[in-house]
């Protein structure tokens, strides 16, 4: 969705300072960017559709003027098209006030159709403009600026981070929150505010995170949070300790290419400090969770979006698998209105990589109010989703900056795993000596990741690229707890290639997708372990009878054998296979998608975090 960045300063000029935490939220959102700069002359907007760039290129033709305040926004569009009027910031009627939103204002059109009743003109299509001329209209009727956002936020309905920048005697700064993330920083120079911390970390390392309902006014040297009552709150003042050069490309093409070669170290930082070997188990410290809690546990329902629900999907196998109890997943949005039921004993986890997904925290909150206890898996600290379950599991991967999820994927995999060890020791399922296979396994795996992310395994996958990258489709097919690989591997190729890509349960693949199979349709099969290795090579072998072209990916040699072109994946357990498998579908999506010449970490329509319905 949107980014948002703002400040309030007590020296200096903020426009860089915007600029910059603009580009480093510009995975959020990236059709249309803008600032507001309150300065002695009064508020200046400088608006433009496009990336980033298109801005600098407009302020480099006409420079903004000097100021201590301001506000910017890169756009995701929810109502009205990519233009320049459609760019946040919008300004009310009196020309003194701006606002940069993220969210959808349910209510707009009644609001506007009252609005424009009342005189107000209104030059863009979005929804968030009219949310402009509402705070402008109150503030015309007196008080201070945050009376007047608090009662024109009254009058909305819907979802919304703001921030509303006011050119007066003296710049002021009010932000709000329902839904959407919103923190603020406390910097030297002043006070920032971000839809992110990543835009505030070269600033401060200070941050509070507003709650749902907050209401905040920046002064240059701090910020008053008013809560939804209106009462004044103190919120945490919390370290973030990512490193901002986490967020950055390095040496890399893409952020999506460097985090597809982070994954061993991922696999090390997530894993490794909480494995257990002398009592073959697994530590969540920063869960809470007792033996006796996890002990009751009689289901799990998982809820999820995406990739994250198809980390839910392997989940599923190896809690099932390992530890024997139930589980359920579920697509959130699906969930949050199925009118579903939750049993006692059920533990709800979400998984989330950024924590904010709108979906995801709404079936959250609905486990909870059916009784559900409630934990994630999460990859930012300070997310809501991480600030409102009971319990809470992080993965350790940094900053995801490519939209298209990988490295956060094959940590929430990773931890799927150990969740699977611990819930098995926990209820007495995994003895001590199995535990200690299963802990050890985990933690030799690194080495075979690695040889996944060789040069001469990107040279292959390069190889194989150029041959398949004009093809009419793909179906991806997996047996198993690579079922959910074969899904992944399909939307990974699908966000950032824009090609047609199907996954399937091989299984399925006589009921339907066999009739899509013809030269053109490049399939994708994952082998087998054990007794599925065997029914896998009759897929193999039924796709080639009629002509399918075969990438075959895995470590059962006579599969690989059998297929056009083979990869091989070093040999583990079938448990951790998933991890191993998914990298060369990562690898290959990515090397489709560079030679279709696509734009791989901002792909067309997407946003990194889905903070509206
Ligand atoms: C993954 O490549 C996609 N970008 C998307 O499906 C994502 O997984 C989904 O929106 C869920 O996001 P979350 O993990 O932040 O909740």
């Amino acid at each position: 969705m949107c980014g948002i960045v703002g400040a309030l300063l007590n020296r200096g000029q903020v426009l860089a300072g915007m600029i910059e935490g603009l580009r480093v939220l510009e995975y959020r959102g990236y059709d249309s960017s803008g600032v507001a700069l309150a300065g002695s002359d009064g508020l200046a907007i400088a608006k433009c559709a496009g990336r980033l760039e298109a801005l600098e290129c407009h302020l480099e033709a006409s420079p903004a003027p000097p100021a201590r305040a301001g506000i910017g926004h890169t756009r995701w569009a929810t109502h009205g098209p990519a233009t320049d009027r459609n760019a946040h910031p919008h300004k009310d009627g009196t020309g003194r006030l701006a606002l940069v939103h993220n969210g959808i204002i349910e209510n707009y059109l009644e609001l506007r159709a009252e609005l424009a009743e009342q005189g107000h003109e209104f030059l863009s299509e979005t929804d968030s403009e009219v949310c402009a001329h509402l705070i402008g209209r109150e503030l015309e009727l007196g008080g201070t600026l945050v009376e007047a956002v608090a009662r024109a936020l009254k009058l909305v309905r819907g979802y919304y981070a703001i921030a509303v920048l006011y050119a007066g005697d003296e710049p002021e700064l009010v932000c709000a929150r329902q839904g959407p993330p919103l923190c603020v920083g406390l910097a030297r120079d002043g006070t920032w505010i971000g839809s992110d911390v990543l835009a505030l970390i070269p600033h401060t390392r200070d941050v509070i995170y507003l709650e749902d309902g907050d209401l905040a006014e920046l002064s240059t040297s701090g910020v008053v949070v008013r809560d939804a009552t209106g009462a004044l709150v103190e919120r945490e003042l919390q370290r973030v300790d990512w490193d901002v050069n986490d967020a950055s490309k390095g040496s890399y093409a893409h952020h999506m290419q460097k985090e597809i070669h982070e994954q061993a170290d991922v696999l090390a930082r997530t894993a490794f400090h909480r494995l257990d070997e002398e009592h073959g188990d697994v530590r969540f410290d920063e869960s809470g969770w007792s033996d006796a809690e996890l002990s009751g546990v009689s289901r799990i329902k998982i809820v999820a979006c995406g990739t994250a629900w198809h980390a839910g999907l392997v989940a599923r196998y190896m809690i099932e698998g390992l530890a024997r109890i139930p589980v359920e997943v579920e697509y959130a949005s699906e969930f949050r209105y199925r009118q579903p039921l939750c049993e006692p004993g059920t533990l709800a986890v979400a998984i989330s990589q950024s924590g904010e997904t709108a979906d995801t925290l709404a079936a959250l909150r609905l486990a909870a109010d059916l009784g559900a206890r409630t934990a994630c898996i999460c990859n930012v600290a300070g997310s809501t989703m991480v600030r409102e379950v009971q319990s809470h599991i992080l993965t350790q991967a940094g900053p995801e900056i490519g939209v298209a999820s990988t490295k956060a994927f094959v940590a929430q995999v990773v931890v799927a795993y150990m969740l699977a060890v611990r819930l098995g020791r926990a209820q007495g399922v995994i003895d001590a000596e199995q535990g200690r296979r299963l802990v050890r396994d985990l933690r030799l795996l690194r080495p075979g990741l690695e040889r996944l992310l060789s040069d001469e395994m990107v040279q292959k996958i390069q190889a194989i690229s150029q041959r398949h990258k004009g093809v009419k489709g793909f179906l991806f097919l997996g047996r198993g707890v690579n079922f959910p690989i074969a899904l992944e591997g399909a939307l990974k190729l699908k966000e950032i290639s824009y090609m047609h890509a199907e996954g399937y349960a091989a299984g399925e693949m006589k009921h339907g997708p066999i009739a899509m199979i013809e030269a053109w349709m490049t399939s994708v099969v994952i082998t087998g372990h054990g007794a599925m290795a065997e029914k896998v090579r009759s897929n193999i072998e039924q796709i080639r009878a009629r002509g399918g072209p075969v990438i075959a990916v895995g470590a059962d040699q006579a599969s690989l054998n059998l297929a056009d072109e083979a990869i091989e994946v070093p040999a583990s357990s079938v448990w951790l296979s998933p991890i191993l498998n998914v990298i060369p579908l990562q690898m290959l999506s990515y090397e489709i998608a560079r030679m279709r010449g696509c734009d791989i970490d901002k792909p067309r329509n997407l946003a990194k975090s889905v903070t509206v319905e």
